[in-house]
C-alpha cells in the first residue's frame, strides 16, 4: 500500500520531534517535509539526536515558505501562529492536524474570554474537530481538520469523563483539577524559568488559578451533557498547575463531588463502561505494589493514559487521577491517533509501544 506523504511544520520543537519519531515507524505515513526557520538544510537528527539513522532523522529542514503539497500536514507551532496562515496551510494538504490551542475551543466567545482577544480566524473554528478520540471519535471519522488537545486538559478530561458519562457528577459543586507537569510542557525554547539552576528541583506553582486548559474541560462536559441553559448548571472548573522535577509527564489529580453517596463498585463500573474498548486508556488501581495509582514516570514515550480513582468514606467525595506523557498522549500521539481515525486506519497504527521502566 502506498504511504501518504506528510509534512511537519515546526519540526525542531518538542511536539514536532515526537511526531517525527512516531511517524518514522507508521505503516501508512511517510514524512517527506519538515520545517524550521532557524535550522534550514540541517538534518533532523542534529536537533533530535534520538532519530539518528531513522527515516525521519535523515530528512533536512526546509523553510516554512517552501512547503509543497502533501497528503497530511501537522502544525506544531506556538499558540497563535497556525490561525494567522490557516488558509495557506489548509491549501497544502487534504488532512490537517493543528497541535496548538488555536482551534480547540468550539465557541469563539469562550476563546475570547480565555485567550483575551477575538479569534483571528473565527470562520475556521467550526471546521475543526476537537482532537480527543476518546471524546470525539465519531466526528473525527472522515474529517479534514482536527485540533490538538491541551495536555493538562487531556489528563483532566480522561480522569473526569467516566463520571460525566455516568451522570454521577454533582454539577452544583466545583471541580478542582490539580495538575503537576514536567518541563517539556513549556516547549524547546529556553527561558529564564527553564534555566537549569532555576528549574531543577523546583515545585513552582506557575498557574495557581485560571489555567486556560480549564476551558477544554468545561467544553468536554458541555459536549457530553449538552450546553447549560443557566449559569447554575454550567460546570465550575478550577485548574491549578505546578511545575515539578520531571522532563515529561502530567499527573492530574481531580477533586469532585458525586450527587449522592455511592460505593466504590459504582466508580469501577463507570470507569469500565467508559474505557473497556479504548485502545490507549488503562485503569490503574491496585492495592499492592509500587505503582498502585497512575504514575507519569512509566508512561514516558508512550501513548497510553493511565486513569484511577479513590472514594472518601462518606461516598460523596471522589479523587480522580490521570497520568500521561504530555508530548505523546498530550500532543503528538493523540494527533497521530486522530489522523488514524480521520483516514480510516487502525486507530493503534504506529502507536502500540509501552513507556519506559524504570
Ligand atoms: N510541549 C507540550 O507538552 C505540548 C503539549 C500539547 C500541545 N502542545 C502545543 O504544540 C505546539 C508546539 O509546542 P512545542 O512544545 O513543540 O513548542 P516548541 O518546542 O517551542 O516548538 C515550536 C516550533 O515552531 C517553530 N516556529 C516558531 N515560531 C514559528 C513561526 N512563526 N513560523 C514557523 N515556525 C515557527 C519552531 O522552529 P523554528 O524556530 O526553528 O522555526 C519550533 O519548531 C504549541 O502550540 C503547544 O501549545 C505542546
Amino acid at each position: 500500500m502506498t504511504k501518504l506523504t506528510c509534512t511537519i511544520v515546526g519540526g525542531t520543537g518538542y511536539a514536532g520531534g515526537e511526531l517525527l519519531r512516531i511517524l518514522s515507524f507508521h505503516p501508512h505515513i511517510e514524512v517527506t517535509q519538515i520545517t524550521s526557520r532557524t535550522r534550514m538544510g540541517e538534518f533532523a537528527h542534529t536537533v533530535h539526536p534520538n532519530l539518528r539513522q531513522t527515516p525521519g532523522g535523515s530528512l533536512q529542514f526546509i523553510r516554512p515558505d517552501d512547503v509543497q503539497k502533501s497528503d497530511v500536514l501537522f502544525l506544531c507551532l506556538p499558540h497563535g501562529e497556525a490561525s494567522t496562515q490557516i488558509d495557506r496551510w489548509a491549501g497544502l494538504a487534504d488532512t490537517v492536524v493543528d497541535l496548538s490551542a488555536d482551534f480547540r475551543l468550539r465557541n469563539v466567545n469562550a476563546y475570547e474570554r480565555w485567550y483575551g482577544h477575538p479569534h483571528p480566524a473565527s470562520h475556521w473554528v467550526e471546521r475543526f474537530v476537537y482532537g480527543l478520540p476518546e471524546l470525539t471519535r465519531e466526528q473525527l471519522r472522515g474529517a479534514q481538520y482536527a485540533s490538538g488537545v491541551g495536555c493538562n486538559a487531556t489528563a483532566t478530561n480522561l480522569a473526569l469523563m467516566p463520571l460525566v458519562k455516568a451522570g454521577l457528577l454533582d454539577m452544583t459543586r466545583p471541580i478542582i483539577s490539580d495538575v503537576k507537569v514536567g518541563s517539556s510542557e513549556a516547549g524547546s525554547e529556553a527561558t529564564d524559568a527553564s534555566h537549569h539552576p532555576e528549574r531543577s528541583g523546583a515545585v513552582r506553582s506557575y498557574a495557581p488559578a485560571g489555567h486556560r486548559h480549564a476551558a477544554e474541560v468545561e467544553q468536554m462536559i458541555g459536549m457530553l451533557k449538552g450546553p447549560s441553559t443557566t449559569d447554575a448548571q454550567a460546570p465550575d472548573v478550577h485548574m491549578t498547575a505546578t511545575s515539578i522535577e520531571m522532563v515529561r509527564g502530567v499527573l492530574a489529580t481531580v477533586h469532585c463531588f458525586v450527587s449522592q453517596s455511592i460505593q466504590e463498585k459504582t466508580l469501577w463500573k463507570a470507569f469500565r463502561d467508559c474505557y473497556r474498548t479504548e485502545p490507549f486508556v488503562r485503569i490503574v488501581k491496585s492495592s499492592t505494589g509500587i505503582y498502585r495509582a497512575p504514575e507519569p514516570k512509566i508512561l514516558s514515550g508512550s501513548n497510553y493514559a493511565d486513569v484511577g480513582f479513590a472514594l472518601s468514606d462518606d461516598g460523596r467525595k471522589v479523587t480522580l487521577l490521570c497520568a500521561i506523557d504530555n508530548l505523546v498522549k498530550g500532543a503528538a500521539g493523540t494527533a497521530v491517533q486522530c489522523l488514524n481515525v480521520m483516514r480510516g486506519f487502525d486507530e493503534r497504527a504506529g502507536l502500540e509501544f509501552p513507556g519506559l521502566h524504570p
